[in-house]
C-alpha cells in the first residue's frame, strides 16, 4: 500500500520507527518530514500529508504529533480527509470500516513504539465496510464540507463588492 507519514518533533523519532516498521513490511512509504527532532508546527506536516492523499499519492496517512490531538485537529481541516486519533487497535479498525478514515494519528507522547506498530497494523488491515448506513454517514460528512465550502464562497462574494 501507498502510505505518506509525517510528524513534528514530538513524534519524529517514532515516525522514523514505523517508516522502519512499514518499509520491512513492503509497503510504499513516502516520509513528507520532519527530518530532525529542532521544533517545527505541525499544521506543515498536516498540509503536506493531506495534499499527498488528496493529490491520490498516497491511500492512507499517518501523522504523528506529541499527543496527536494537534494532528488530528489540523488534518481534519482538509475536505476529503477523515483523521482519527486511535491508541488502541479495536478505533484503528473500526475507524475505517465505518468512518472511512484515512488518515490516522499518534501521539508519541502517549504511547509506545510496539502499541503503535500494532495500532498502525490495525489501521492499514482495515477497509470501508461499504455498508448503506456508513456510506450514508460518510455521506453527510462530504455533505457538511460542501455547505462550508459554499458558505465560504458566498461570503467572499459578498465581501468583494
Ligand atoms: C509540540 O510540542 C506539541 O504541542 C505537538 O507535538 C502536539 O502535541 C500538539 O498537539
Amino acid at each position: 500500500m501507498m502510505i505518506a507519514i509525517a510528524a513534528d518533533h514530538g513524534g519524529y523519532h517514532l515516525k522514523n520507527f514505523l517508516v522502519q516498521e512499514l518499509s520491512a513490511k513492503r509497503h510504499t512509504v513516502q516520509d513528507l518530514g520532519t527530518h530532525s527532532v529542532d521544533a517545527v508546527d505541525y499544521p506543515d506536516y498536516a498540509r503536506a500529508l493531506a495534499r499527498s492523499l488528496l493529490q491520490g499519492k498516497a491511500e492512507r496517512g499517518v501523522l504523528i504529533c506529541g499527543s496527536g490531538v494537534g494532528a488530528a485537529v489540523a488534518a481534519n481541516k482538509f475536505p476529503g480527509i477523515r483523521a482519527g486519533l486511535c491508541h488502541d487497535t479495536f478505533s484503528a479498525h473500526q475507524g475505517v470500516e465505518d468512518d472511512d478514515m484515512n488518515v490516522l494519528c499518534l501521539g508519541a507522547r502517549v504511547i509506545g513504539p510496539e502499541l503503535a506498530r500494532e495500532v498502525v497494523a490495525a489501521f492499514l488491515a482495515a477497509k470501508f465496510s461499504r455498508a448503506e448506513r456508513h456510506v450514508r454517514r460518510v455521506g453527510k460528512i462530504a455533505e457538511i464540507e460542501r455547505e462550508c465550502a459554499e458558505r465560504l464562497s458566498k461570503s467572499e462574494a459578498l465581501n468583494s463588492h
